[in-house]
C-alpha cells in the first residue's frame, strides 16, 4: 500500500521461517526478526498495522479470499504469496496460516512462511498473472472460475494442489 513496486527479488535462507501473528482483523501483533529484516521496515512500523501493508499489487484477490474463508471456518490454509518490501522489492513465500485458539475461541491468526521452490514459483507466477488479469476484467468470480477449472482438470483440491510441488 503506497509503495511503488520494483522488479527486484529478495530471498531468504531455506532454513528460515518468516513469522507473523495477527488479531482477528489481520492487524499485525507479532513479527519475528527474519520477517522484519526482509520487509525492511522497523518492527514498530509493522506492529498494529493491517497485514495488507506488505500486499503486492501482483497478488490476485482470490488467494486472500481462499485464505480468509479457510480461517473463518477455523481451518488452516497454505498459500503462495508475493509480498512487497519497504523499498519496493518483492519476495515469494509459501505460507501456512492457522487460527490461534484459546479457551475454545479463535483469538487471532498465525502465519509461518518458508522460501518456496523455484519449480513452484514457475507454475504459480504465470497462474497468478492469469488470475489477476481475469480479475481486472471480470472480478473475483472470473478468477475463481479459472482456478476451479484448473483444479478440476488436475483432479485436486486447492490445498492438495498447493502442497503438490
Ligand atoms: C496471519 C495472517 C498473515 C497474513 N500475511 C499476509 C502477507 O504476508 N501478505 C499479504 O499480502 N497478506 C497477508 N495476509 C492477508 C491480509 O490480511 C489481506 O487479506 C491481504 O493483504 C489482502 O488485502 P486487501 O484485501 O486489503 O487487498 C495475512 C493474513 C493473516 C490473517
Amino acid at each position: 500500500m503506497g509503495i511503488t513496486p520494483k522488479n527486484n527479488e529478495k530471498t531468504f535462507n531455506k532454513n528460515q521461517l518468516l513469522v507473523t501473528k495477527t488479531d482477528l482483523k489481520g492487524k499485525i501483533t507479532y513479527a519475528n526478526q527474519a520477517f522484519v529484516k526482509i520487509v525492511g521496515m522497523r518492527e514498530s512500523e509493522l506492529l498494529g498495522k493491517p497485514h495488507n501493508i506488505i500486499r503486492h499489487p501482483d497478488m490476485p484477490k482470490i488467494v486472500f479470499k481462499i485464505l480468509w474463508d479457510a480461517l473463518q471456518k477455523g481451518e488452516e490454509v497454505h498459500a503462495y504469496v508475493k509480498n512487497i518490501c519497504a523499498d519496493g522489492s518483492f519476495y515469494w513465500v509459501m505460507a501456512n496460516v492457522t487460527p490461534s485458539v484459546f479457551n475454545g475461541k479463535v483469538v487471532g491468526y498465525h502465519s509461518a512462511r518458508r522460501v518456496p521452490t523455484r519449480e513452484a514459483i514457475s507454475v504459480i507466477e504465470p497462474l497468478y498473472r492469469e488470475l489477476l488479469s481475469a480479475e481486472r476484467s471480470g472480478g473475483i468470480s472470473a478468477s475463481q472460475k479459472i482456478l476451479d477449472k484448473l483444479l478440476q482438470e488436475k483432479g485436486m483440491a486447492y490445498e492438495e494442489f498447493i502442497l503438490s510441488f
